[in-house]
């Protein structure tokens, strides 16, 4: 793709932006609607392309997806027959492994192609197969597919040796229907791990402890279908919360829950912006000068390490020297090149950053190296001076929906620049904007 962005620093953010349906949680929600053979309505979608990604795979197979409105869909599986998720499909997306939890729910048996390598550094996924192994199931590496069969699932006591994500959402979905009690233990604690587990238990599944360290299920026979309506995106409102600290802004961030963004919230506060909490929305009013602060990031509920790249961006504009630990993946800092092309002083150390305060970061073309990487560039360019263009932009778009024209609104000077005039055209219209006639 040949799109770019482009953005002209210097605009202080106002206004009020309104904040999509929570990837992390959609792209685990979806999948998990395989586990009933009646209809689901999934309410509040992301309009991004993971979450395409993920329905394109359920078209695929053979599930009816319908989009009822720009944030609604329904989705009906009841003709899908056993699948195999082959490599064209699942290489497109990582989570793509979620339909092996939710198969072996449904068919006692799945083979998902094994996901390859990612940016963020050596991906296993020993702790999914644990949780798999636990319940009973024969896992198999066979040609790059993961085969996974069992004539029965059964309820199990599982310690997590370390705390994943998706290793507590797969385990979760393949044990909704193994017979007995399931414990899991020294799980993932995100906001989007409740949601699922709201989400099953909407389908009639008994899921207890979300959000907690210990998550405790009692397997059920059937599950049916529901309307369901997905949380708020915890990581884009907090990505809104930097642009308006870094831009000096005074910006209103309207359908979120306040509660999901304390470990952000707090940081911010920290570093001299002010923020008031709503029920649903935040305001965050950046401050003249930005101070320095030492970050570290874990699991939830610690500061996420999906804030660190925009993090780090914000504070290569403090006063003073900050230090940023990464304390989840063992390669997050490739970005910082980029943002050490725009003027800030960065000096990485394995996991652990050392940001130089400068005073103003000046326009240079970067590069978005991955989702996370390019709301950090995004941020980056807003205060720089000069006209900065991004590329790789297909990064942001996977999750991060409408983020240009969402900017825009709030007064930023930015565009998305497409050699190809129809996309151009395409590009300048909001996804979630609603379609006349
Ligand atoms: N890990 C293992 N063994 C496993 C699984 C994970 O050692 O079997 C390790 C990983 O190597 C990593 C740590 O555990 O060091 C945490 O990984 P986790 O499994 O929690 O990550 P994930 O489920 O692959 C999700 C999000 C990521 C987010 C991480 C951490 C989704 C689809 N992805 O990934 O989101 O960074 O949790 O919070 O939910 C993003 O949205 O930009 C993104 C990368």
């Amino acid at each position: 793709m040949l799109n770019k962005i482009l953005v002209t620093g210097g605009s202080k953010l106002k206004g009020e932006v309104s904040i999509s349906g929570a990837k992390n949680a959609a792209v685990a929600i979806i999948p998990a609607t395989m586990l009933t053979r009646s209809k689901c309505v999934l309410e509040n979608i992301p309009n991004i392309s993971d979450v395409d990604v993920m329905l394109d795979i359920l078209s695929e197979i053979g599930a009816d997806v319908k989009k009822i409105d720009s944030t609604t869909i329904s989705i009906d599986t009841s003709n899908v027959n056993y699948p195999v998720i082959p490599y064209e499909l699942s290489k497109k997306m990582r989570a793509s492994y979620y339909f092996l939890g939710s198969m072996i729910g449904r068919y006692l048996k799945s083979t998902v192609s094994m996901p390859g390598g990612c940016e963020l550094g050596v991906r296993p996924i020993d702790q999914h197969i644990k949780g798999f192994e636990s319940l009973g199931v024969e896992v198999a590496v066979n040609h790059g597919m993961i085969d996974m069969k069992t004539n029965k699932l059964i309820g199990s006591h599982i310690y997590f040796d370390v705390i994943s994500v998706g290793a507590t959402v797969n385990t979760m979905l393949a044990s909704v229907y193994a017979t007995g009690v399931t414990i899991l233990e020294n799980v993932a604690k995100e906001p989007h791990i409740v949601d699922l587990a709201n989400f099953l238990n909407s389908m009639g599944a008994n899921v207890m402890g979300a959000g907690t360290d210990v998550i405790k299920i009692h397997g059920v026979s059937e599950l049916h279908g529901c309307n369901y309506a997905i949380i708020p995106d915890q990581i884009e409102a907090g990505t809104f919360m930097m642009a308006a600290t870094a831009t000096g802004g005074d910006v209103i961030i309207k359908n979120v829950i306040p509660k999901h963004l304390e470990s952000i919230s707090d940081k911010i506060t920290k570093i001299g912006g002010s923020i008031e909490e709503y029920n649903d929305s935040i305001r965050v009013i950046g401050p003249n000068k930005i101070n320095k602060l030492n970050i570290k990031t874990l699991p939830h509920p610690g500061f996420p390490t999906d804030m660190q790249p925009q993090m780090t961006a914000l504070l290569s504009l403090a006063e003073g020297t900050s230090v940023v630990t990464e304390g989840v993946w063992d390669n997050r800092f490739r970005y910082v090149d980029e943002l050490r092309r725009l003027g800030a002083l960065i000096q990485v150390d394995g996991k652990v950053a050392v940001v130089e305060g400068v005073d103003t970061l000046k326009a240079a073309p970067i590069r978005a190296t991955d989702l996370r990487a390019g709301a950090a560039m995004l941020i980056a360019a807003l205060t720089a001076k000069g006209t900065t263009e991004i590329e790789d932009i297909e990064h942001i778009e996977r999750g991060y929906e409408d983020i240009v024209y969402k900017l825009k609104q709030l007064g930023a000077s930015i565009e998305i620049i497409s050699q190809d005039p129809v996309n151009q055209i395409l590009k300048s219209i909001p996804r979630n904007t609603p379609q006349v006639g």
